[in-house]
């Protein structure tokens, strides 16, 4: 996709995602994925909880399907308001809620998310595979070379005290 056309398109060229997750961190990579919700007034029909006013369109919207800010109860706290005295629950209307299903059951789709994320964490830095399954050599080598230069240390001042 041409990204100036895509500009004109989307009203933002889609970003190259290779250093998304090193840029945003997971938690707000996994919290967008999931985030899209139906609403009217913008140009794509949807928005999101963590990027308002998006310009992506909700192409997960097959797999998860419509997902809308509704009002329900909750067990988080909400501002400026004392949790129900036989339930504990607050009553907010930022909950979201699927809809109309899409092909995954929510749990299917929150794992297939979590394997995105995951996924973008992976390309952000290949080699760090790599260089967790070096790390215990290198230290290994760090303590033997210690001892060796320790011992070596030794032998040199040993006549001079
Ligand atoms: C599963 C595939 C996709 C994933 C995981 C994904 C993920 C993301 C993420 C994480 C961002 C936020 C970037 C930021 O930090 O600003 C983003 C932005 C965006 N994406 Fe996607 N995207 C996908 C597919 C698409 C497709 C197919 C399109 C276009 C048809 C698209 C269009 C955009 C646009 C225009 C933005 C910029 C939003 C803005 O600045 O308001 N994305 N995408």
């Amino acid at each position: 996709m041409d990204s100036g056309n895509a500009e004109s398109w989307f009203g933002a060229p889609p970003p190259d995602l290779t250093l998304e997750a090193r840029l945003r961190g997971t938690d707000w990579i996994y919290s967008y994925l999931l985030g899209f919700y139906k609403d009217p007034s913008r140009p794509t029909g949807v928005n999101n909880t963590v990027f308002d006013l998006v310009a992506m369109p909700n192409v997960l919207e097959p797999l998860q399907g419509v997902q809308e800010l509704v009002c329900a109860e909750t067990d988080h706290p909400v501002e400026g308001q004392e949790p129900d005295a036989l339930s504990g629950k607050y009553q907010s209307c930022n909950v979201l809620q699927v809809t109309e299903p899409g092909r995954l059951e929510p749990a299917e789709f929150e794992e297939a998310m979590y394997d995105l994320t995951n996924f973008l964490a992976y390309v952000g830095e290949p080699s760090k595979l790599q260089a967790q399954a070096l790390a215990p050599k290198v230290l290994i080598f760090i303590f033997i070379f210690g001892v060796i230069a320790y011992l070596l240390k030794r032998e040199y001042w040993r006549d001079i005290h």
